[in-house]
């Protein structure tokens, strides 16, 4: 069965608990059961991490890339959180790997502080998601899935 990776970078395993007023009340644990749900409906296996650890992250992508490249993945969904703002090395690794990623956050990251308005990551994202919260990541997940169905078509 194809995956579809869905990454999460640090202080995601916080969702819920941290910041409610800016992130929410839904838990990392709602948004997997987001992914899985449909990733379900469209016949993708999901892959689901988070790691407080931008090495980790780093290990991750290499491996969704050796993944997509054997066919076996479409491609990374990815919230690298803070280290969107500061990570050449996730740059790096996405375009590395050659990972067809769509970067997400669950807010809306260009009305926040200025310093989120950079990304390292969008100029090599096949798409970016902000500000839609939970269903921002259903959505990259289609993306994904319909940008493989080209690829393959
Ligand atoms: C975030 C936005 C980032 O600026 C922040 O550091 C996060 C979460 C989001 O999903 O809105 O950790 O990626």
């Amino acid at each position: 069965m194809t995956t579809v990776h869905v990454l999460n970078g640090p202080n995601l395993n916080l969702l819920g608990r941290r910041e409610p007023a800016v992130y929410g009340r839904h838990t990392l644990a709602d948004v997997e059961q987001r992914c899985r749900t449909v990733g379900a409906e469209l016949g993708l296996e999901v892959d689901f991490r988070q790691s407080n650890h931008e090495g980790e992250l780093v290990t991750w992508l290499q491996e969704c890339g050796a993944a997509v490249a054997a066919g076996r993945s479409v491609g990374a969904v990815l919230n690298a959180g803070a280290y969107t703002h500061t990570s050449l090395a996730l740059r790096d690794a996405v375009a590395g790997a050659e990972v067809p990623m769509v970067e997400v956050h669950l807010t809306n990251v260009h009305a926040r502080e200025e310093v989120r308005h950079h990304s390292f990551l969008s100029p090599v994202a096949r798409g970016v998601i902000v500000g839609l919260g939970v269903p921002g990541y259903e959505l990259a997940i289609r993306a994904l899935a319909g940008l493989a169905a080209e690829a393959g078509a």
